[in-house]
C-alpha cells in the first residue's frame, strides 16, 4: 500500500535529532557507563614483534597477583580458536608453536577486579618468542620469499574486463600513466572498542559498542561451543564507528565472553586508546598505476588499472573491501575499455578493513589525479572534462551496469559549479595568486559514484527487518536490527515511521538493537541503513496503518479509500479523532497494532569471472569543488572553500545529511592532509592523538556549501539512496587536486602532509 499523503509532513523538514539531548547533557550510556553487580575489568597481553613464534607462555607471575580472577590463552578456548568475518585465518589467541602475525595480535586475556590489576596482571604474563623476519611492504610481500600465511601471500585477486582496452588504447589521441599511493586511516572514533559480557543462567548477554550485532551473534557462540540462541546481544550507545566496529567488535566480544565464560562474572573490556590503535583494522593502503585513453575531445576510451592492496596480517573484511575499490577504480565515468587487476596482500602489519568508503577513497583519489591532470595536458576545463563522460540514464558502469534511473550525476556537476560561482571563483583564486607571492591557492575538483549497499558480492547480507508497534498510548516503538553509531539512523527512522504511520514524530522511539527482536539484518555499513530499514520500517508501519485506517471507516462508517491519517490525526472530510483515540479504540476491540517487515536487496547478476554486471542495486553521485591554499615556504596547507553537490535520491533529512557531509568532508580531508600511521617494524607509534594527527575545528574551512540533488530511486524510501560514505568520498582526491594546482606538481600520494607538500615543491 502506497502511502497517501500527498503532502509530506516530516520527511525533508527540519526536525530535532533525536538522541541529542542525551548526547548533549552527558545522559548517553555507551559501554563503559554500565555496572554490574561483581564486575571485573579485562586486559589483553599483546604480541611484542611483528612476527615471531610463540615458544612459551608463562602465566604463574600474572595469576598470584591480588585480584586477578582469571589468565586465560588459547588453551582455554571451549569452542573454536577462529575469528574472521570473510576467511577464517585469525585465531582469537595464539597458541604455543604458532606464529604472532602482527604487533596487535593477542596471546593471552586478563580479568581482575579493577582495571589497574588487570593491566599490571597483563604485563606479568610472560611470552618467550622465537624472533622471524616479517614482511612489512607490498613489495616484500609479492616477493612470496616470507609467507604470513602458508596459503601464500596473495589473498585474492579481483578483476573487471569491459571491452578491450587495447583497441581503446589504439582509437585514443592521448594517453596518461602514473603511479599513485594513498596510505592508512585511523577511524579516531571518540569511544574507543568496548564490549560488556554479562553470564546469564542459560548463556550470556553481550551489550558493547559496535556496528554489527548479528557479526558479534555469530563469533561469540563459536568461540564458547554453544548455541546462537543462547547470547544476545545488545548494542549500547556508540560513540563513533566510521567501519572500525563492523567486524573488530567481534573480537573484542570473543576475548570478553572468555572472561566471563571463566570467571562466570560480568566483565568489561574497554580497550585503551593505544590498544585500539594498535589492535584494530585500518583502512588499507593502496598502490594503484593506471593508464587511461583519450580522444582530442576529452572523451575517454581506456583504462588500464593494476593495483595492490596491503591487507596486513589477517584478511578481516579484505575481501569485500577490495570488491567495493575494484568496482569503484575506474570512477564516475561511462568508459568503453576497462581493463582493472587488484590483488590483496598479506604483510605482518596491522590487519585493514571497513573504513568510510570502503576501499573506494583510495582509488577515486587516483582517478580523480587522472582526470584533473588530463584536463590540464587536453586544454579542457577540469569541469568540462568530467560533464564530457559523466553517467547518464542509459549509461553504462565500468562493470557494464546499464542505469535505468536516479542517475543524478551531471545535475551534480551542475550544481556543484552553480554553488561555486566557478568562472567568478577561478577568476578570484588567479588574481589571489598573482598577489601573493609565498601563498598560492589552487582549485580542486573530484566527481565520484557510489554503489549503495552492499552489492552483488554481498547479496547474501543484503536484507534488513523492522518490527514496529503502536502502543496503547498511541506511542511508537521501533527495532530494527541496524545501528546507530552516531551518523543519525534513529532520526531518519523515526522521521520514515511518522510520516508513514501518521503520527507525530515525538511520538516515535526507535530503540537500541537488540538480537532478540530482528532477525539478522546484515552489517550497518555500505551507506545502507536508511534504504534498508528505511523500507523495512516504512513497510511494518504500512501495515499497521491498514489496520487503524480500516477499524476508522468501520466506526465511523466512511469509505476507507477517503480516510486520512496525517501528524497524528485521523480524518475523512470533517470526521476526526487523533491518533491516540483511534488506537485505544483498537485495543479495545483487540486489534493487534504490531508489524514484523522485511527488506530484502533485488538479485542482482554479476560475474565474478569477469566483474561484468549489476555490481550495486543503485548509486550514489557526487560533485565536489574545493579552494586550498598552500604556504610555499613551509607547505603548510589549508582548505579555505568547499562546494559540494550530493545526489541522495531524496533528502528524508536535510539537517542529518548536512552534518553527515560537513563530518565526511572533515574526515576525508584529514586523510588528505595531515592524517599518518607511523611504524617501526611493523609497531604503530602513532598511537594516540598526541602523534597520529586529525584536524581540529581550527583545520575546518571558513565554509562548507552543501547542496542535495534529489534524483529519486523507485526502490529507496520515498526514493532515498545512502549518504554515510559518499560523504567522504570526493573530498581526499578534490584537496590534492588542490594542491597540485596551487603549487603546479602533481600529489601522487596521500596523505599530502606539509613535509610531502614541502619536498614536492622544492623538488627540481
Ligand atoms: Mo562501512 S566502511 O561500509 O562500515
Amino acid at each position: 500500500m502506497e502511502t497517501k499523503n500527498l503532502e509530506l509532513t516530516t520527511i525533508g523538514k527540519k526536525v530535532k535529532r533525536v538522541d541529542a539531548i542525551q548526547k548533549v547533557k552527558g545522559e548517553s550510556k555507551f559501554v563503559s557507563d554500565y555496572e554490574f553487580k561483581g564486575m571485573l575489568y579485562g586486559a589483553l597481553v599483546l604480541s611484542k614483534h611483528s612476527r615471531a613464534r610463540v615458544k612459551r607462555i608463562n602465566t604463574d607471575e600474572a595469576k598470584k597477583i591480588n585480584g586477578v580472577k582469571a589468565v586465560l590463552t588459547y588453551k582455554d578456548i571451549p569452542g573454536e580458536n577462529q575469528l574472521g568475518e570473510v576467511v577464517e585465518d585469525m585465531p582469537c589467541l595464539v597458541p604455543i608453536g604458532e606464529e604472532v602475525r602482527y604487533f596487535g595480535d593477542v596471546v593471552a586475556l586478563v580479568a581482575a577486579e579493577s582495571q589497574q590489576i588487570a593491566n599490571m596482571a597483563a604485563s606479568a604474563v610472560e611470552v618467550e618468542y622465537e624472533d622471524l623476519p616479517p614482511v612489512l611492504s607490498i613489495e616484500e610481500s609479492l616477493k612470496n620469499e616470507i609467507k604470513v600465511h602458508e596459503s601464500g601471500n596473495i589473498l585474492t585477486s579481483k578483476k573487471i574486463r569491459k571491452g578491450n582496452v587495447e583497441e581503446g588504447f589504439k582509437q585514443s589521441d592521448m594517453i596518461i600513466e602514473d603511479d599513485f599511493f594513498a596510505d592508512y586511516q585511523e577511524h579516531a572514533y571518540l569511544e574507543t572498542q568496548g564490549i560488556f559480557a554479562v553470564p546469564e543462567p542459560a548463556g550470556m548477554t553481550i551489550y558493547g559498542s559496535m556496528q554489527c550485532p548479528y557479526y558479534v551473534q555469530n563469533a561469540v557462540p563459536k568461540i564458547l561451543g554453544i548455541s546462537m540462541n543462547s547470547v544476545r546481544i545488545v548494542q549500547s550507545d556508540t560513540g563513533g564507528a566510521f567501519g572500525g566496529k563492523e567486524d573488530v567488535p567481534s573480537y573484542v566480544a570473543a576475548q570478553c565472553a572468555l572472561l566471563a565464560y571463566h570467571t562466570k562474572r560480568p566483565v568489561l573490556l574497554s580497550y585503551s586508546r593505544e590498544v585500539d590503535i594498535q589492535f584494530t583494522s585500518k583502512r588499507h593502503p593502496i598502490k594503484s598505476h593506471y593508464k587511461v585513453g583519450f580522444k582530442k575531445d576529452g572523451r575517454l576510451m581506456a583504462m588500464e588499472i593494476k593495483a595492490h592492496m596491503d591487507i596486513g596480517a589477517y584478511a578481516t573484511l579484505s575481501p569485500i573491501v577490495m570488491y567495493r575499490s575494484l568496482v569503484h577504480a575506474a570512477g564516475a565515468y561511462d568508459v568503453p575499455n576497462v581493463k582493472v587487476d587488484i590483488d590483496g596482500v598479506y604483510t605482518n602489519k596491522v590487519p585493514c578493513g571497513a573504513f568510510r568508503g570502503f576501499g573506494s577513497p583510495q582509488v577515486l583519489f587516483a582517478i580523480e589525479s587522472i582526470m584533473d591532470e588530463s584536463s590540464k595536458q587536453l586544454g579542457i576545463d577540469p569541469i568540462d572534462l568530467r560533464l564530457k563522460n559523466a553517467l547518464k540514464v542509459g549509461s553504462k558502469t565500468s562493470t557494464d551496469h546499464l542505469l535505468t534511473e536516479s542517475v543524478g550525476a551531471v545535475e551534480t556537476i551542475m550544481h556543484a559549479m552553480k554553488i561555486a560561482d566557478y568562472e567568478n571563483l577561478k577568476k578570484s583564486v588567479s588574481e589571489f595568486n598573482s598577489k601573493n607571492r609565498f601563498k598560492k591557492r589552487g582549485i580542486g575538483v573530484s566527481h565520484i559514484i557510489y554503489g549503495v549497499s552492499l552489492g552483488a558480492a554481498g547479496q547474501s547480507l543484503d536484507a534488513a527487518g523492522a518490527l514496529v508497534q503502536v502502543q496503547r498510548d498511541g506511542s511508537v516503538s521501533v527495532h530494527v536490527g541496524n545501528t546507530e553509531m552516531g551518523q543519525g539512523m534513529k532520526t531518519v527512522l523515526a522521521m520514515i515511521a511518522a510520516e508513514t504511520l501518521g503520527q507525530k514524530f515525538e511520538k516515535i522511539s526507535v530503540e537500541n538493537t537488540d538480537t532478540s527482536y530482528v532477525q539478522d539484518s546484515g552489517p550497518t555499513v555500505a551507506s545502507r541503513a536508511t534504504l534498508f530499514s528505511g523500507n523495512a520500517v516504512k513497510e511494518a508501519c504500512e501495515q499497521i496503518k491498514s489496520k487503524i485506517l480500516s477499524m476508522f471507516s468501520k466506526i465511523k462508517d466512511v469509505d476507507e479509500e477517503e480516510v486520512v491519517i496525517k501528524d497524528g490525526m485521523i480524518f475523512s472530510g470533517d470526521v476526526k479523532m487523533t491518533f491516540e483515540e483511534i488506537v485505544g479504540i483498537c485495543y479495545n476491540s483487540n486489534v493487534d497494532l504490531i508489524s514484523n517487515s522485511w527488506f530484502k536487496s533485488p538479485k542482482l547478476n554479476w560475474d565474478p569471472k569477469t566483474g561484468l554486471g549489476e555490481a550495486y542495486l543503485t548509486y550514489s553521485y557526487a560533485t565536489q569543488i574545493v579552494v586550498v591554499e598552500v604556504d610555499m615556504l613551509t607547505g603548510r596547507t589549508s582548505v579555505v572553500d568547499v562546494f559540494t553537490s550530493h545526489d541522495v535520491g531524496k533528502a528524508l533529512n536535510p539537517v542529518g545529511l548536512t552534518g553527515q557531509v560537513e563530518g565526511g568532508f572533515v574526515q576525508g580531508m584529514g586523510y588528505a592532509l595531515y592524517e599518518e600511521i607511523k611504524m617501526r617494524d611493523g609497531k604503530i607509534l602513532t598511537d594516540n592523538f598526541s602523534t597520529y594527527i586529525i584536524p581540529t575545528i581550527n583545520d575546518i574551512p571558513q565554509s562548507i556549501k552543501i547542496d542535495f540533488v534529489e534524483d529519486e530511486f523507485s526502490q529507496g524510501p520515498f526514493g532515498a539512496k545512502g549518504i554515510g560514505e559518499p560523504s567522504l568520498m570526493p573530498a581526499p582526491a578534490a584537496v590534492a587536486n588542490g594542491i597540485s594546482n596551487a603549487i603546479g606538481k602533481r600529489v601522487k600520494s596521500i596523505p599530502a602532509t606539509q613535509e610531502y607538500v614541502l619536498n614536492l615543491i622544492e623538488e627540481e
